[in-house]
């Protein structure tokens, strides 16, 4: 078992839907201890979820943007474990008029609140983390493909460039500790915040033409499998890194058959 003894934290779980789920789920069958984070309101849907997970965990309360969230966070975990191995990313928010075509007329203020929450939430997180870890810990994210500009995406995927380069400093910063940090780039995934995301399904059939080795829109386990292998010791050597888990889509220019 890839995880035997790792204790993890897992943010960004709120239905059986989310990639953080999936993510959770793995790592348990992989002999982790997990932790789940939530906040607010959502909380009781993020129990709802971890309530069908193989094992028991406990859901800590965390708005990723509040310092006192996170320096309860911290107290927590120190008295729970003592340490941390393993953290994963998972959240990601955009307001309504940034996103879905309206890139040029969001206003500073949406752009700015999808930074926060996407892109300055995974320094935010580390720096919680970083002084309960030990050398050999893990840091994960989640991205979309910043390289280039995509439809409807719009701000997220601005915030989206930001995290890419947030990871590589992260990298800088925590790698003499020992500490890794990567992302995984993932395909599109029906999930409740890909789908809130007007016209997502036309960016998501994108993928049926021209993953050359096709992508399943339902299946989250490919995602949730290289979460666990970067949160494990088995890419120990790996830091700084974003690994496309995306069926092979951004290594390919144009459909095979347009
Ligand atoms: N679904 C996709 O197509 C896809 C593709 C590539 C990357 N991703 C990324 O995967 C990650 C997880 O998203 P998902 O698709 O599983 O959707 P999801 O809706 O299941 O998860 C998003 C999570 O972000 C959390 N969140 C939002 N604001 C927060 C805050 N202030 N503090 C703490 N948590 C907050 C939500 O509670 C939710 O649990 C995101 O970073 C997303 O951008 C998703």
């Amino acid at each position: 078992m890839i995880l035997e003894g790792k204790r993890l934290v897992i943010t960004g779980v709120i239905t059986k839907d989310s990639i953080a789920f999936h993510a959770a789920s793995r790592a348990l069958d992989e002999g982790a201890s997990v932790v789940l984070t939530s906040f607010g309101r959502a909380r009781r849907m993020t129990e709802r979820a971890a309530a069908r997970l193989p094992a028991e965990v406990d859901v800590l309360e965390l708005d990723v943007n509040r310092v006192e969230d996170l320096d309860a966070l911290t107290a927590s975990l120190r008295d729970r474990w003592g340490g941390v191995d393993g953290v994963l990313h998972a959240i990601a928010f955009a307001p309504e008029d940034a996103l879905g075509g309206r890139f040029m007329t969001a206003p500073a203020e949406s752009a700015g609140a999808a930074f926060q929450t996407s892109a300055f939430s995974m320094k935010a997180l580390a720096a919680a983390v970083a002084p309960l870890m030990s050398s050999g810990s893990s840091i994960v994210g989640l991205d979309f493909d910043a390289s280039v500009a995509w439809p409807i995406y719009d701000w997220m995927g601005v915030a989206k460039a930001a995290l890419e380069s947030v990871a590589r400093y992260l990298a800088r910063d925590l790698g003499p500790s020992g500490i890794r940090v990567n992302l995984v780039s993932a395909g599109p995934l029906g999930t409740v915040a890909a789908r809130g995301i007007p016209g997502f399904d036309s960016l998501a059939s994108l993928w049926l033409q021209q993953a050359p080795l096709g992508w399943d829109v339902e299946d989250p386990g490919p995602v949730a499998d290289t979460i666990c292998f970067l949160l494990s010791d088995l890419s120990r050597a790996i830091s700084g890194e974003i690994v496309h888990v995306d069926g092979g889509f951004h290594a390919i220019g144009a459909p095979a058959q347009p």
